[in-house]
């Protein structure tokens, strides 16, 4: 059963005013259909300045948006497709290697320094996004030969050829560690997201979910769904049983899925640090249900927007609390899927300081209990 197990997160807990930020991983920078032609885009990640392209072939480039000889920002240069040029000495970069091709004041006596870099990072586009693979700073760059053997950056699970989706975003002010239990935190739903449509506070009611360990994070197992809730009860015009399963995967991905029988809404939500201090929620979704309706992606990204408003709006009025650094708590069992990421997390950043294998938190399946 459910024990009150109230403690205060101090440094046991890990949620410090700055959070520590998980390296060695893909995160979403921007949008890529932003990546046009000879066009660069900026993005922030993790507090590094970015400078995103996309090359003649097609293919994606992020670099760090300073030039390796006086810092001026490479965003400010040019780009002709295949060749960042900055704007200070006119040094010149292949922008995916990061490997400086030109430097215009050398004279034919001078040898060109032939190991020079930009620094660049693997960079790859997936369901829209320019996701970039930033490792440890300090670690050195990520050689083109070590790209290949990088993980596939993530994408939304999909499960048929014809399909739609739809993205929204949002920037929060907060530090990544409260944006992801923000994010995983089941007791809010009742308070922030009333709505005629979703639920109202007196629709709460006691529920038991089973949790299992997965590599990097936790599955809420596949259950049917909260017979209150809108979204659920459209599918049901399906007339078969609905089942969901949420994942959580560090650094900062939640996955939804949700199948009807060959029908399914599936969404990949990120968390992402931009600094030390505000991170940014991204929500892309696929679906086939409903497939030849109209307006169906208008409708979804409409109250899309709405739910991730109420998150956003308590988020910010929430900053205005955390400014003054106050004691808090982690209360069984409705934050204990907050407990884990932290010791995911701290599980995680030993395991990169040893060198040994990451040693998972949580042992077997998990019963939670809450009222939401
Ligand atoms: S600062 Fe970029 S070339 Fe000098
Ligand atoms: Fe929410």
């Amino acid at each position: 059963m459910t024990m009150l197990e109230a403690g205060s997160m101090g440094a046991g807990e890990g949620l410090e005013p700055t959070a520590t930020l998980l390296y060695n991983d893909w995160y979403p920078a921007l949008r890529s259909e932003k990546l046009r032609g000879r066009k660069m885009a900026t993005a922030m990640l993790l507090g590094s300045p970015l400078v995103l392209g996309r090359k003649r072939d097609g293919s994606l480039f992020a670099m760090r948006d300073n030039c390796p000889h006086r810092g001026m920002p490479l965003s400010c240069g040019w780009f002709d497709g295949s060749t960042v040029t900055c704007k200070y000495h006119g040094w010149s970069f292949e922008p995916e290697s990061g490997q400086c091709m030109e430097i215009p004041s050398l004279t034919r006596q001078d040898t060109f320094p032939a190991r020079i870099y930009a620094n660049a990072f693997p960079c790859r586009e997936s369901d829209g996004y320019a996701w970039v693979y930033l490792p440890k700073p300090g670690s050195g760059r990520v050689h083109m030969e070590a790209r290949a053997g990088l993980a596939p950056a993530p994408g939304i699970p999909k499960f048929s050829d014809h399909f739609r989706s739809a993205h929204i975003e949002a920037e929060l002010p907060l530090n990544i560690d409260h944006g992801i239990i923000g994010l995983m935190d089941p007791a809010h739903g009742p308070f922030v997201h009333q709505a005629w449509w979703w639920r109202s506070r007196h629709s709460i009611h006691e529920k038991e979910k089973h949790f299992e360990p997965i590599p990097q994070g936790f599955r809420m197992s596949a259950h049917a769904p909260s017979a209150n809730s809108a979204p659920y009860k459209l599918l049901g015009i399906y007339g078969q049983p609905i089942e969901t399963t949420i994942d959580f995967i560090l650094p900062n991905r939640r996955y939804e899925l949700i199948r009807c029988g060959s029908k399914w809404f599936s969404s990949l939500t990120t968390v992402t640090p931009t600094n030390a201090n505000s991170c940014r929620i991204d929500v892309a979704a696929a679906w086939n249900i409903l497939h030849g309706a109209p307006l169906v992606t208008a409708t979804v990204k409409f109250f899309g927007r709405r739910f991730l408003r109420q998150d956003q709006v308590t988020m910010i009025q929430q900053a205005e609390g955390l400014k003054f650094n106050p004691s808090l708590m982690l209360i069984d069992d409705a934050d204990r899927p907050a407990k884990w990421y932290f010791a995911l997390k701290r599980a995680r950043l030993e395991s990169e300081e040893t060198g040994r294998p990451m040693v998972h938190p949580m042992d077997g399946p998990v019963t939670l209990h809450w009222r939401s």
